[in-house]
């Protein structure tokens, strides 16, 4: 029997490496538009990262597996967040595990319902297809979490930019507040 090494490795006190991962790097030019004011961030700043492992083409049956690496970082006193999406097919669901750090899932019904589950290590959280979701750091430290989705799945975010998200989570002098969307 033939025995190699797994093509990529998902160390967890680090980051996917192998020749397969994908990384793409969301700078605050790029996301300011995600949050209710302007920050003073420099427009170079790194907000996340999502680094996924594809294997086949988009067609059903085949996976992604990513991580989100979401940094401790504020845009005028809103926590640090991902753009948030919907999948193009509503009938594909996704993983998420926490893997280090704090934070919230927040997730939002075609409705417009909107809460949350909190993120921690160890915590795995099922998305129904129907449901956006974005994930928002709101400790001190990275937020790490995986996630494995059909590659089928797609992302629709006009639809979330259409209908934002009903909540935006603040930090205010160390406490969370949450503010609900005009
Ligand atoms: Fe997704």
């Amino acid at each position: 029997m033939k025995v190699v090494k797994a093509p990529v490795t998902f160390d967890i006190h680090s980051v996917m490496e192998g020749s397969d991962v994908a990384v793409g790097t969301k700078r605050y030019k790029d996301a300011k538009s995600f949050f209710a004011k302007e920050g003073d961030l420099d427009e170079n700043t790194v907000m996340y990262d999502v680094y996924s492992y594809t294997k086949g083409d988009a067609k059903r049956g085949n996976l992604n597996w990513g991580l989100t690496v979401l940094h401790p970082l504020c845009v005028a006193g809103e926590c640090n967040m991902t753009r948030g999406h919907w999948h193009e097919d509503r009938d594909c669901a996704e993983f998420y595990f926490g893997v280090s750090g704090k934070g919230l899932l927040m997730l939002m019904d075609e409705e417009g319902n909107t809460w949350a589950e909190e993120v921690s290590e160890g915590s795995l959280h099922h998305i129904d297809g129907h449901l956006a979701h974005r994930l928002i750091n709101t400790g001190d430290e990275d937020m790490k979490v995986a996630a494995c989705w059909g590659c089928d799945a797609g992302h629709d975010y006009a639809a979330v930019d259409a209908m934002p998200f009903g909540y935006r989570v603040m930090k205010e002098k160390g406490k969370l507040v949450f503010v609900r969307g005009e």
